[in-house]
């Protein structure tokens, strides 16, 4: 339905805004305090229980490694691996089969580094390794153990409880398997633990509360699961992450602001789930922020305009949400980092931002997707001298394609098809767009012949010219690059 053509408008119609269209977008205040310490009465129970937390903490980290020490030794160490190589139908061919062998100590064997100090296993990495099999409970035993490292196997079934035993582990690399069951509780024992990723299983259940406990975590990836359910608010309290990957689950309800307070992180994907409400404006103020991922959500309301403020920020991507409003015209302005901004399939209004030449890193731009009414394409685009992917597809844009984008020597592909837009294409539009690859304007209201020159844009491979206006002779690949040898046109993808 979308590509239907509509009525052309005038060429030279250029869209002049009102007082009513400017800017109006709002943002909320960011929260001083929690609830729960915004009354006095309310923050000596939480210093209390804060004490309390702390003394179990403290009898947990000196008693339990030592209970640990009592009951298992590098003998145990060898039962552990032994379990574990049992546990995998290995053959005879198999690396492991013949190298984890009694003959020699398990710090010899491949995948096991010890620790030089008390000759214990520290560090039990089999990635890569094209292996079958689950986790043994005796894994448990590894205890002087501080770097799990399964990753991109066939590991399956769920994670052994006895894990929980593993209060050295710092890294714990699960990712790329087939574990399933759901996420554990125990998890939130594990508090050495800096980096945690099971990203790539097919693990359900909820986000569990315990993981706040993980006060060292600096990389959380739980991507690419089947964990349900709402982000608790309390994962606010890692103060150290940088990465918080949830991105490809089925999690739901509004993304709570708490995570927007760990001024340390850098990465935030949670794309690819349902999370619904606004964007809050404690988003943008992330000092560290460099990638944000929230794209394919139900996300509502505008975006805060500190996101816009926000100079650390390379990549935004808002495709395929709910959102509204009207774009700051200014839009680069504090964007100074930024190399990829996706907006599209949206439903943001208003004048499409004009003032584009501050961003000057940028190499994709996708708007397309929106309801921007009227409005021209804005020329100074066109200064970008990195951009290589323009795209403003299905949107209201009228005009003519200013010249200057055919002057971009980075532009690889510009689309630009169901708008408004009009007049004729030059003879010389391809002599300064060396790297053009894809041409896409159809259903647009564009006039006159197809320039034989097209074929000076020796890279192109999409052509799309239908549902608009041009006349002359029917036009053949042959017509257009009379001069290109036919290997080089043979991916030639032509509409006319
Ligand atoms: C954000 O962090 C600050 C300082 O760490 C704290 O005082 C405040 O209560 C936190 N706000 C929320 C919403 O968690
Ligand atoms: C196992 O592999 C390691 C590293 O390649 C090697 O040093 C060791 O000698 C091997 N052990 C056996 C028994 O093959
Ligand atoms: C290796 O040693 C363990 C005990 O340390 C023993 O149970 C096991 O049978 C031995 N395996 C082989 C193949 O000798
Ligand atoms: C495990 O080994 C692989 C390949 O040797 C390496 O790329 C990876 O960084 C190692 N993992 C850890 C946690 O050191
Ligand atoms: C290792 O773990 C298993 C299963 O959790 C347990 O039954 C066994 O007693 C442990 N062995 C040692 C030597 O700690
Ligand atoms: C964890 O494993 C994945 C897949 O093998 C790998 O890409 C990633 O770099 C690993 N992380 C660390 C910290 O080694
Ligand atoms: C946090 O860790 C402590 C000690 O390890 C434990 O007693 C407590 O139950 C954990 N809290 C949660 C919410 O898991
Ligand atoms: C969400 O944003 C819209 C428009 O930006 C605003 O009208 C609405 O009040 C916001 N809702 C909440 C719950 O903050
Ligand atoms: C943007 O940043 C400037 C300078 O850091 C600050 O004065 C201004 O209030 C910020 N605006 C918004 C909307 O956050
Ligand atoms: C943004 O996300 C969409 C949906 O996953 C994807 O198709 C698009 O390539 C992404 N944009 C950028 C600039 O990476
Ligand atoms: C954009 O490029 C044009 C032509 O190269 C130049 O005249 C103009 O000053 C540039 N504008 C800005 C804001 O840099
Ligand atoms: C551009 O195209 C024209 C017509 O197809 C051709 O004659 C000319 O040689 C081409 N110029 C370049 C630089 O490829």
């Amino acid at each position: 339905m979308y590509l239907a053509k509509r009525m052309p408008r005038d060429c030279f119609y250029l869209y002049k805004g009102t007082a009513h269209d400017a800017p109006s977008i709002q943002f909320q205040l960011p929260y001083s305090l929690p609830w729960y310490l915004r009354s006095p009465k309310r923050l000596s129970m939480a210093r209390l229980f804060f004490a309390i937390f702390v003394f179990i903490l403290s009898l947990h980290y000196f008693m339990a490694p030592n209970l640990a020490m009592s009951r298992t030794t590098l003998t145990s160490d060898q039962s552990a691996l032994l379990a574990l190589k049992s546990s995998m139908n290995l053959n005879n061919h198999d690396l492991l089969a013949n190298n984890w062998s009694n003959s020699t100590s398990v710090c010899n064997w491949i995948g096991i580094t010890c620790d030089a100090r008390h000759g214990r296993v520290k560090a039990l990495n089999l990635s890569n390794m094209g292996l079958t099999g689950i986790i043994p409970p005796e894994l448990g035993n590894l205890s002087f153990l501080a770097k799990l490292d399964l990753s991109n196997n066939n590991f399956h079934g769920e994670l052994a409880n006895e894990l929980h035993q593993l209060l050295r582990v710092e890294l714990l690399n699960l990712s790329y398997n087939g574990f399933s069951g759901e996420i554990p509780i125990w998890l939130g024992s594990l508090s050495k633990l800096q980096y945690l990723s099971l990203q790539n299983n097919i693990l359900g259940g909820f986000i569990p509360l315990s993981i706040s406990n993980l006060s060292k975590l600096v990389t959380l990836d739980l991507s690419s699961n089947h964990i349900g359910g709402t982000i608790p608010s309390e994962i606010g309290q890692l103060w150290q992450l940088k990465t918080l990957n949830f991105g490809i689950n089925k999690l739901s309800g509004s993304i709570p602001a708490e995570i927007f307070n760990i001024s340390s992180l850098e990465v935030v994907n949670l794309a690819y789930n349902s999370f619904s409400g606004n964007i809050t404006a404690e988003l943008g103020a992330l000092p560290q922020l460099r990638i944000m991922m929230l794209q394919n959500n139900f996300l509502t309301g505008s975006i805060p305009l500190t996101m816009f403020n926000n100079s650390m920020l390379q990549d935004i991507n808002l495709s395929n949400n709910n959102l509204s409003g009207n774009l700051p015209t200014n839009i680069c302005y504090g964007l100074l980092k930024i190399e990829q901004l996706d907006l599209s399939i949206n439903d943001f209004s208003g004048q499409m931002p004009s003032n584009w030449h501050e961003c000057r890193v940028l190499t994709s731009l996708n708007l397309s997707y929106n309801s921007f009414n009227g409005g021209s394409i804005p020329s100074d685009i066109g200064n970008l001298t990195t951009l290589q992917y323009l795209y403003l597809g299905m949107n209201n844009l009228q005009g003519e394609i200013p010249f200057s984008l055919f002057n971009m020597s980075s532009l690889r592909v510009l689309s630009l098809f169901s708008n408004n837009l009009c007049g004729s294409l030059l003879k010389e539009m391809c002599h300064h767009i060396p790297q053009l690859e894809e041409f896409t304007i159809s259903y647009n209201f564009f006039e006159g012949n197809i320039p034989r020159q097209i074929g000076n844009c020796t890279f192109l491979e999409k052509l799309s010219l239908v549902h608009n206006s041009f006349t002359g002779t029917p036009y053949t690949r042959k017509y257009i690059l009379p001069t290109k040898s036919v290997s080089s046109s043979i991916n030639l993808f032509l509409l006319l």
